[in-house]
Order: C-alpha cells, then structure tokens, then sequence
C-alpha cells in the first residue's frame, strides 16, 4: 500500500473501531462482536507497527499503552469536587424542599433524579475534543493524576463526537460491575490475594495501580453524570437535564434511570421504582442523586461546606436479617487485641449469604448483651460489612451461653491481659451513618455499636512472637502500602518458605526468591517484584498508618502527618512531648500514651530503621512556606455556617498555620461559631484573641 493510502486505512479502521467501541461499551449494543472487533484492531496495530509515523496517543489503540508510572502527580481542580449531603427518609427529603424554598423565591420546583453509583468520583478534561487529563477527587481540590489509568476504561471517549466543546470537565464514577468484581475476587481467592469488600473498592484500588497495564486487566467502566465546565455550548444550558443530554451526544455513557420530576412525590416514586431493581441492577448503587434542574436555581442556592445545597443524596437503608448466633469465636488482630467473632446460622442479606460478623471487641457484647444461640438482627447497607444490631432476647429457650473472653490467646496460648485503653476520640466528620434513620414509610431503629473507636476495655495476647497476630499485621502493612499482589495466602506461604519473617523482609525480596516456589514461576514473581518497587514510596501518613500503632488510624495517621510533616519530629515529640501531641485537633490522650508507648520500644525503632534501610522512602508533607498563616495555631469551636470544620481545617493548614485541639497562652486565635463550647470562655480567661465567623473569613 502508498503511504497515503496506508493512512485513510488507518483512519477509516480508527473510525470504525471507536464507533465498534462506542456501540459495545457506551451503548450496550448486543450486536457488536468481539471478533470483528479483534479483527479490526488486529489490522490496525500490523499497519502501525510497520508505519510508526502514524501513531498517535490520543487514539483508542492506545488505551493499554501506557508505562508504568513511580508515583502519581498531584493536580488542583479547577472547580472543587464536591460531596453531597445524605438524606435517610421521605421526610427528610421534605425538609431538604424546604429549606431550599426559603432561600429562592420559587413555589414549584423541579427535579433530576439520577442513580447514585458506588465507584470512585473522577474528573475528565477534555481540549478540543481530545481527553487529555483525569484525576481521582482527593480531598476536593487536589487530586492525583489517573489519566493513563483512565484511557484503558473503553467507555471513556478518547476524542469527543463533534461538534464538541474547545473545553470540557466532566465528572463522573469510575466503577466495575457487580459481575467483573465477582470474577476478580474468585480469582484473588483463587492466587491468595486480598479480596475486595464492594464495587468501590475494586475501583479505587484499580485506579490506584500506578501500571496501567494492571488497571486495564480490572476492566471498569464509567458512568458520566456532571458537567463541571464547558466552553462553549452553542445552544448553551439552562437545566441538569440538558448537561446530561449533551453528555450523551458528545459519546458519554449516561445511565439510562434517570427522571424529571415535577415533585418531591415524584421524587420518591422513582426512588421506590429503582428500589425494586436495584439488587439485580448490575452496577453498586447506593442511593439516588436528586438535583434541583434548573442551573440558575442551582447558582442562587450555592454551597455549603463540601456539599451543594442544591443537591441530595438518597440512602437506601441497610438491609436487615435475622439469624442465630451459632458460637463466638476469637481472632487475634494485628495489635494483639482479641476480636470476637460472631457466627451464624447462614443467612441472606442483601443479595449475598452471610456467615460471620466481627464483634469488634468484648464491650459491644455487653452492650448488645449478646448470648451464645440468640436469635440477632444483622444489618448490611449495599454490599458492606455485616454487623450484630439488636439481640431479639424474647426469642431466649434458655439454653443461650454467656460468653467468656479467654484466658490463654487462641492462637499461640499467651498470656491474655485486659487493658484499659481509652475511649478514643473520634477522628473524623466519617463517623457512623445516621444513628437513627427513617427509611421510607418505616422506622428503623439503628443502634451504631460496632464503631470500633469506643473501645474501652480492650483484651490483648501478650506475646510478641503470636504468629496470628504477626499474620494479621503483614496483611495490615501490605493493604496499607497498596501492594495488591501479595494476598494473605501468598504471605503465609512466604512466611513458611522462610523468605520473610516480618513487614521489612517483604521489600529484601527478589525475583530469584520467588519464582522457583511451587505454583509461581517467572512471570508472577517478577509482577510481585516489580509491585513491591512499585510501592516502595509512601506518603508519611500512610507510613504511620501502616506501622499498626493501636488508636492510629488511617484519618489519625494523616492528622499526625499534617501536623509533623516529617517522622523525625512526630518521633522527637512522642517520646518528650506529649502534651504538644494531644493538642492536635481530634487527638486525644490515648493516642498521644499509644504513640509515646509506641516510639520507646526499641523493637519499633529497628523495625523502622529497617524498613528504611530496604529502601522505602518516606514522603514528607510539603507544608505551604510563607504561607500568611505561618506561625500561628487556631482552635476552633462551635459551628461554622459558611464551612464544615473538616474544610477550616483545611483551609488553615493550606495557608500555612496550625490547628490545635485546645486553647492555651500559644493559641493564636480562637475561631467561634455557633454554640460554641467551653474553649471560648478559656480564651476568654487567658486573653486569646477570639474570631467571630466573618472575622475569620475576612482572615481566610
Ligand atoms: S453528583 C456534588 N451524581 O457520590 C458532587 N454524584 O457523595 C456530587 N456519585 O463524590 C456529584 N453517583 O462520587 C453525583 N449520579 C451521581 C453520582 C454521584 C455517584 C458519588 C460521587 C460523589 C459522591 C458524593
């Protein structure tokens, strides 16, 4: 072929391979077959290996191109992703109508309903047509660059259908299917590795490979369902509706249950209708997105916090059971503590059986004063961790056992000592859901006991040598590090071969250790290598959090981190000066006692040594220098209407400064919003300067 003609062949094999892709992926053709496909691109990459001058990367041959990356880079959102506030029952849906009435002068509003998906919030930028950028939502407004990620997701448009935009940012959720996760987790049971809990984590931890390679294997799929900038639209937008149409035209997968509505009763008889499907639906769902359609509307009701006013997310409720609790058995964790563990008669709950649930600890089975042989009512919200809600003690025979914690560690027989740990306070706005929620037409009463953070009274095994509390720390450290490749089948088998015998070996391994074991050969010993490289970086907060100090965890971990910036200053401060760690916001004493207990014990030292010495590589948190806020430590108290704490926080940190948990002669400000508590009267006592609301933003 002429050089010319090689070229409109590999145009018109580009144009019919994307509208193949489109109609398979995007619009669920059943008529696109996977060998015509083949076929098509088999001929494409021949005419492209000979003639490389007609690559291109934006073109969907590329899609699993990309190499490997050493870590991802930080992007800031032009425009902040956002969260939406949940609503739990038709009632509070009612409010939300309400509230929003007051503030526009408008009696008649209309709605978009739309399914809530449970993947991972992801933005798109599109140039001229092109995709040229993708990141994960991070805190809102810095995220991580996933573009190489995201081009293997095939109902992801490469280049737009004209006429398209010059500019364009569409959000949307990265999600696998139901179907994708259960073959993905067979298979990962299958080789030893971690399984994942849901739909989003298997999209999350896709994302998160940084080969795209990998990620292309987990085959996810994207909904869009937002349009966050578009320049310039020649009919222009006025509603919620109309983004969504253009989203369809310009080749995006928008889910077709979607609805206009002239009502909330509207509203709530699309929630109801997709209620019904919504098991076999073959995506994760957890709720509906109501949004007020009319964007003027939209721009008048603002945000509020992290969350729209002009939108509201639906919950469907937890699914509830009941069954027998056939015994109590106990686990050992990776700090040591016992956990019992409840066992069941099998039941169903929410499309899936369910055996077992985590007691958390010995407390909470006084609190639900659980027997051996109750009748119990278990709850699983969407796909979920089931937990022990109520005890039905009118279904007693009699017969039902107490339980006792035991004396000896069921694992290696140790001594078992019962420790007073604390309440931790906790760490973050994520608390339990809703401790009471109405779902619709009906009240449930949900008790939220199975936070593990009201630990009081906690039972450990002494010894440090417990293999099952070293097994569970390995499979701690490895899921915090990310290194999805090493299950915990794989790590025992590691363990018993002798090629490790703890978290730092995991990173001395190589592969000439690997592949002459038995059931692993060259080319899964080399992706196991080539992973563990991969993940030898890390942010310090997740460093913290993988070292498995009791209290510390991942939100914990990430506030130290903040604070410190780097390990050498939390550990100089955690052995002298613990009064400085408990005045971190949302860090108490026991964290500050755990951390103290935790950096004296010279075991700990060397274990961290070593794993630096084994190359991992620490990131130390950048903080803004010359920031205006540089020097100066803020409490907060009260509640803000402008923001959320959460984003105070932020926000004072991003500007350089401090925030503390406590007033005292070095607090800089206090920030006072409404009902604020007893921190303002010791500002007052100690003469620290105190911010109303406008003063602070005035500041920010
Ligand atoms: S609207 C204002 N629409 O829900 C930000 N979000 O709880 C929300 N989500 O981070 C954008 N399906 O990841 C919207 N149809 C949908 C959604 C959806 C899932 C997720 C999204 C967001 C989270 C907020």
């Amino acid at each position: 072929m002429e050089k010319l003609e090689v070229g409109r062949r590999i145009k018109k094999l580009r144009e019919e391979i994307a509208r193949l892709r489109e109609a398979y992926h995007v619009e669920n053709a059943p008529n696109v077959t996977d060998d015509m496909y083949d076929s098509l691109n088999r001929e494409l990459k021949g005419l492209l290996e000979k003639h490389p001058e007609f690559n291109d990367i934006n073109s969907g041959e590329n899609r699993v191109a990309g190499k490997a990356l050493d870590k991802f880079i930080k992007v800031q959102h032009k425009t902040r992703m956002l969260s939406l506030n949940d609503v739990f029952s038709e009632e509070e849906l009612y409010d939300w109508e309400t509230r929003i009435k007051k503030l526009i002068n408008e009696t008649k509003i209309k709605y978009f309903c739309e399914i809530k998906f449970d993947g991972l919030a992801v933005s798109l930028i599109y140039e001229k047509g092109k995709f040229v950028r993708g990141a994960t939502r991070g805190d809102g407004f810095i995220g991580e660059d996933i573009t190489e990620n995201l081009k293997t997701i095939k109902s992801i448009p490469l280049q737009l259908r004209v006429p398209y935009p010059e500019y364009l940012e569409v959000r949307g959720e990265a999600i696998m299917s139901k179907k994708t996760l259960i073959t993905l987790n067979k298979k990962n049971e299958r080789e030893g590795k971690t399984l994942f809990a849901n739909t989003r984590n298997a999209a999350a931890g896709s994302l998160r490979q940084l080969d795209p390679k990998l990620s292309a294997e987990r085959q996810l799929d994207f909904f869009a369902y937002d349009i966050a900038e578009v320049k310039v639209v020649r009919q222009g937008l006025t509603t919620h509706s109309d983004k969504h149409k253009l989203l369809k035209s310009l080749g995006f997968k928008v889910d077709d249950h979607e609805a206009y509505c002239q009502n909330i009763s509207e509203v709530i008889s699309f929630i109801k209708k997709f209620e019904k499907i919504r098991s076999d639906f073959p995506y994760g769902t957890d709720g509906i997105v109501i949004s007020v359609d009319d964007l003027k509307l939209q721009e008048i009701l603002g945000v509020v916090g992290k969350a729209p006013r002009y939108m509201a997310a639906f919950k469907y409720p937890a699914e509830k059971a009941t069954t027998i609790v056939k015994d109590i058995k106990v686990n050992v964790g990776r700090t040591g503590t016992l956990t019992p563990l409840a066992i069941f008669e099998p039941t169903l709950v929410a499309g899936s059986t369910v055996s077992k649930a985590t007691l958390h600890n010995f407390d909470q089975i006084e609190r639900l004063g659980l027997k051996i042989g109750d009748t119990v009512v278990i709850e699983k919200a969407g796909d979920v961790i089931p937990k022990v809600v109520e005890v039905l003690t009118r279904m007693r025979t009699g017969k039902e056992k107490k339980f006792k914690m035991p004396e000896k560690c069921p694992a290696c027989g140790g001594k078992v000592e019962k420790k007073n740990t604390g309440a931790v306070q906790s760490s973050s706005s994520k608390g339990p859901r809703s401790s009471s929620l109405k779902a619709l037409g009906q009240t449930i009463s949900h008790r939220t006991l199975n936070s593990p953070e009201n630990i009081s009274v906690a039972f450990f095994c002494t010894n440090p040598k417990c293999p099952a509390k070293n097994e569970r720390y390995l499979e701690h450290f490895v899921s915090v590090f990310e290194i999805y490749e090493l299950g915990p089948k794989i790590l025992r088998r590691f363990k018993d071969e002798g090629l490790i015998t703890d978290a730092a070996d995991i990173f001395t391994l190589t592969k000439e250790d690997i592949a002459p074991l038995e059931r692993f050969g060259e080319k899964s010993a080399e992706n196991i290598v080539k992973e563990i490289e991969n993940k030898k970086k890390i942010s310090l907060g997740r460093f913290l959090w993988a070292l498995g100090i009791l209290h510390v965890g991942e939100e914990t971990a990430r506030d130290l981190a903040n604070t410190f910036g780097t390990l050498e200053k939390l550990m100089s401060s955690a052995r002298q000066d613990l009064a400085e760690i408990s005045k971190i916001e949302n860090i108490g004493p026991a964290v500050s006692k755990s951390l103290f207990e935790f950096f004296k014990d010279k075991a700990n030292l060397i274990f961290i040594d070593r794993l630096i010495l084994n190359g991992v590589k620490i990131e130390k948190v950048e903080k803004k220098k010359g920031g205006k806020f540089t020097g100066l430590t803020f409490v907060l108290t009260g509640t803000l209407a402008s923001m959320s704490r959460e984003l105070a926080k932020e926000k004072i940190i991003n500007l350089g400064g401090k925030v503390s948990g406590s007033v005292s002669k070095n607090t800089s400000y206090v920030v006072v919003g409404e009902e604020a508590g007893s921190k303002l009267t010791e500002a007052q006592k100690l003469g620290v300067k105190i911010l109303d609301e406008a003063e602070f933003l005035k500041m920010l």
